[in-house]
C-alpha cells in the first residue's frame, strides 16, 4: 500500500482504517484484520511503556517498535498494509536537518513509509516542506495534539469560531505544504465535515466524528486492553477481563488444589 493509494480511497468515497501497532503480536493481528494503515504512534509511550504522556518516547524507541511491527506482518509486502511512524518529541521541532535525519532513519531502518507529526507552526510547515522535497512522505496532525499536551491538555479543541478558523486555515497550509493525509483528533463533527470538504487529501479523524475520510484508533482501546481511554474510544471488546480470566484459569489449572476462582467481568475493578 502507498501513500497515494489514500488519495484515490478518497476519491472513490473508501473510508479509510488507520489502527495502531506497537509491536509484532499486535502488527499481525491488525494486519490480519484488513485495516489500510497501521500508524506505530507515539501513544505507545502510554500504552506500552507506561508513561503519563507521549513527551518522553524517544527516537530509538520509535524505531525498536516500528522494527518489530514490520517483523510482524505475514502477509507479502505487496499486501501489506501502509506503515506510517510518529516522529516523537524533539525529533522534528529543533530544525529541519534533525527532522530530515529522524524521519531518514525511521525510514532507512524500518519498513515504515511515512511519518507522522503534529502542528502546523511555521516552523513545523518548513519541516514537513523539507522532508517531502527528500522524499519521505508526511502525515500532518491537528486539534488535539498530545505532544503539546502542557499547552493544551487533553481536552477536545476548536470549540471557538477563532479556533476554528485556524484549523481550518492549518488543514489547508499542510495540504499545501505536501502532506499526503491529515489525522484530526479531538474536534467537533462540523468542523472535521468542513476540513474534510475543502481538501483533496484524506482527513483522518479520531474523536471528531463520522464526517472524515476515515478513522484511526489506537488498538489497544478498540481491544478493550487499555487502563484508562478516551471518552471518543469505546472498546469493542472488554479485553482486559478476557485476557485476566484466561490467565486466572490457566493458574488454576496449574494448581487445582488452590482457591483461585474465576472472576466474574462485572467484579473486576479499573484498577485491577
Ligand atoms: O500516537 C497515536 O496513537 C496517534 C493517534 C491517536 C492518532 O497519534
Amino acid at each position: 500500500m502507498q501513500t497515494t493509494e489514500l488519495v484515490r480511497f478518497k476519491k472513490l468515497g473508501k473510508q479509510i482504517t488507520v489502527l495502531t501497532a506497537w509491536d509484532a503480536i499486535s502488527s499481525s493481528i491488525v494486519e490480519a484484520s484488513g485495516a489500510d494503515v497501521v500508524l506505530v504512534g507515539d501513544s505507545l509511550g502510554m500504552v506500552v511503556l507506561g508513561h503519563a504522556t507521549t513527551l518522553p518516547v524517544t527516537l530509538d524507541q520509535m524505531l525498536h517498535h516500528t522494527q518489530a511491527v514490520c517483523r510482524g506482518f505475514c502477509n507479502p509486502l505487496s499486501k501489506q498494509p501502509l506503515v506510517v511512524c510518529d516522529l516523537p518529541f524533539l525529533s522534528y521541532q529543533c530544525g529541519e536537518d534533525k527532522a530530515v535525519e529522524a524521519a531518514g532513519n525511521l525510514l532507512k531502518n524500518s519498513c515504515a513509509s511515512a511519518v507522522k507529526l503534529e502542528g502546523a507552526e511555521p516552523e513545523t510547515l518548513l519541516v514537513i516542506k523539507r522532508l517531502i522535497r527528500m522524499g519521505i512522505p508526511v502525515m500532518g496532525h491537528l486539534g488535539l495534539t498530545p505532544q503539546s499536551v502542557h499547552q493544551l491538555g487533553y481536552k477536545s479543541q476548536a470549540k471557538d469560531p477563532d479556533s476554528q478558523n485556524k484549523i481550518l486555515r492549518d488543514s489547508k497550509m499542510l495540504q499545501e505544504s505536501g502532506c499526503f493525509a491529515i489525522v484530526v483528533e479531538h474536534i467537533p463533527e462540523e468542523i472535521a465535515g468542513r476540513i474534510r470538504k475543502q481538501l483533496r487529501i484524506p482527513v483522518i479523524g479520531i474523536g471528531a466524528g463520522n464526517d472524515c475520510d476515515g478513522q484511526v484508533r489506537v488498538t489497544a482501546d478498540i481491544l478493550g486492553l487499555s487502563h484508562e481511554q478516551p471518552p471518543f474510544a469505546k472498546p469493542l471488546l472488554p479485553g482486559r477481563e478476557l485476557c485476566i480470566n484466561a490467565l486466572k484459569k490457566w493458574i488454576e489449572s496449574t494448581n487445582p488444589s488452590q482457591e483461585n476462582p474465576t472472576i466474574k467481568t462485572s467484579e473486576l475493578k479499573s484498577d485491577y
